[in-house]
């Protein structure tokens, strides 16, 4: 009988891609996908340990796996970032696991499958990248890693232990999977990396830029996306080929963390504000109708009002269009543990929606302000809330819902007309 598998992911774009990565090689096994985890012989947590929360979320999901553990033949994985930092602890805690996986491993599941290995939490040397067995799940849009790991040590962060340290992958690898992409008709393109601008080709030296303008003249890529860049390391060249390609999305996702030199210094996260605010400028030159997305952690240990007062500055003099915020959770073995206490939990709670708040006014304006132009747009799909309407992107990535013909080729681009702003979406219809 077929074996079948059922996986779960939590956690950032790399977890997503690690999971199309062993969906793929399961497929190639023999395994089906289910579903249901009651109808699977293999489970699959692919988990997140960035914050304090989703690492909680695992545990209580295996209490509930347990009794299905006793009836099914099934067995059960712990993969991803959880698995890397709690490694053997797992199984002691949850002895109805049958095997732990880091992500370093990923393209080695033979070992846990089999049962040769209970906990593969080294990172091989030789990380593998089986393209060609990736399971993607969009038909228009390919996910491809160009960096594993990162060399950077923000104070807060568990990423160093979960992923270990960064390793690129050769320039012509990802030439190589970039046209295959597009053979198999994904035409939108997502560079990914923890630190995706510190790409540096291992045997060539070509750094980030060189490669996105490499892909961007790919023939057949119609868009271009990446994610997530480092502030300390966006250059001229980086900056040059997002200016020069028009198939380049005009979308940048920047961290700040905060706006408060002080605390930048102690999350060490090598730039100032000021510092910051001069890349930003220098990018708005290049690009003036970019979409700037950040990241920004409040409550970070020692944070005082007038720390916060700054990071709220920041965001208003920026603008971003996108924002995402957390409120700082302590995290094992991290640097920043040892210079403080984090900020009392109500304190840290009501910064946060004041920050969401001011975040608010910013992003609905900027939305408004795509009203009644028509701008390109990617066809990704029939729209999720009402499949009436299709849904795509624009340049700056922002989803459009809109109103046209359902037998659009999925990945064509349509000029729409924007008529309205919903919340986090634009409306419209297409010409
Ligand atoms: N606490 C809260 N937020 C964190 N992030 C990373 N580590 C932590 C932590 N310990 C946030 C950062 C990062 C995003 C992916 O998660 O803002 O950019």
């Amino acid at each position: 009988m077929t074996r079948t598998f059922y996986i779960e992911t939590w956690g950032c774009q790399m977890n997503d891609l690690d999971s199309q990565r062993l969906a793929g090689s399961l497929k190639l096994r023999g395994y089906r996908r289910v579903d249901d985890e009651s109808q699977a012989n293999l489970i699959l947590l692919n988990t997140c340990s960035i914050r304090d929360k989703a690492e909680h979320k695992v545990f209580s999901r295996l209490g509930a796996l347990r009794e299905l553990k006793r009836r099914n033949d099934v067995q059960i994985g712990v993969c991803g970032c959880v698995a890397q930092q709690e490694g053997e602890t797992i199984l002691e805690r949850a002895p109805w696991v049958d095997f732990v996986m880091g992500p370093g491993n990923v393209g080695y599941i033979e070992d846990v499958l089999s049962g040769r290995t209970r906990v593969a939490t080294n990172f091989p040397e030789d990380r593998r990248y089986d393209f060609l067995s990736v399971d993607r799940p969009s038909a228009t849009k390919a996910l491809i890693t160009i960096i594993e790991g990162c060399n950077k040590n923000c104070t807060f962060c568990i990423v160093p232990t979960t992923r270990g340290r960064e390793i690129s992958r050769p320039f012509h690898d990802v030439l190589a999977e970039v046209r295959a992409a597009v053979e198999s008709g994904r035409s939108e393109i997502e560079l990914l990396g923890q630190t995706v601008n510190a790409y540096i080709c291992p045997t060539s030296g070509r750094d980030f830029g060189t490669l996105l303008s490499a892909v961007a003249d790919i023939h057949g890529v119609a868009r271009l996306r990446f994610m997530t860049s480092h502030p300390a390391v966006v250059n001229d060249n980086m900056i040059a080929a997002m200016r020069d390609h028009s198939n380049i999305s005009r979308y940048l996702h920047l961290p700040v963390q905060s706006g408060s030199s002080r605390v930048l210094r102690r999350m060490k996260r090598l730039y100032t504000r000021e510092k910051y605010l001069e890349i930003i400028d220098r990018i708005r030159t290049a690009i003036p109708e970019i979409h700037f997305s950040t990241d920004v952690i409040v409550g970070f240990p020692g944070e005082s009002e007038n720390d916060f007062l700054e990071t709220l500055d920041l965001i208003e003099q920026i603008r971003y269009g996108s924002l995402f915020a957390f409120k700082y959770s302590p995290r094992p073995g991290t640097p920043s543990l040892k210079i403080g206490p984090p900020v009392q939990e109500a304190i840290a709670d009501e910064r946060l929606s004041r920050l969401f708040a001011l975040h608010e006014r910013i992003k609905r304006e900027r939305l408004e302000s795509y009203r009644g132009r028509v701008l390109p747009v990617l066809v990704e799909g029939p729209s999720r809330h009402d499949p009436s309407m299709l849904s795509g992107r624009t340049d700056d990535n922002w989803v459009v819902n809109f109103v046209g013909d359902l037998a659009t080729p999925l990945g064509s681009m349509l000029g729409v007309r924007i008529d309205q702003a919903q919340h986090h979406t634009l409306r419209g219809e297409a010409m």
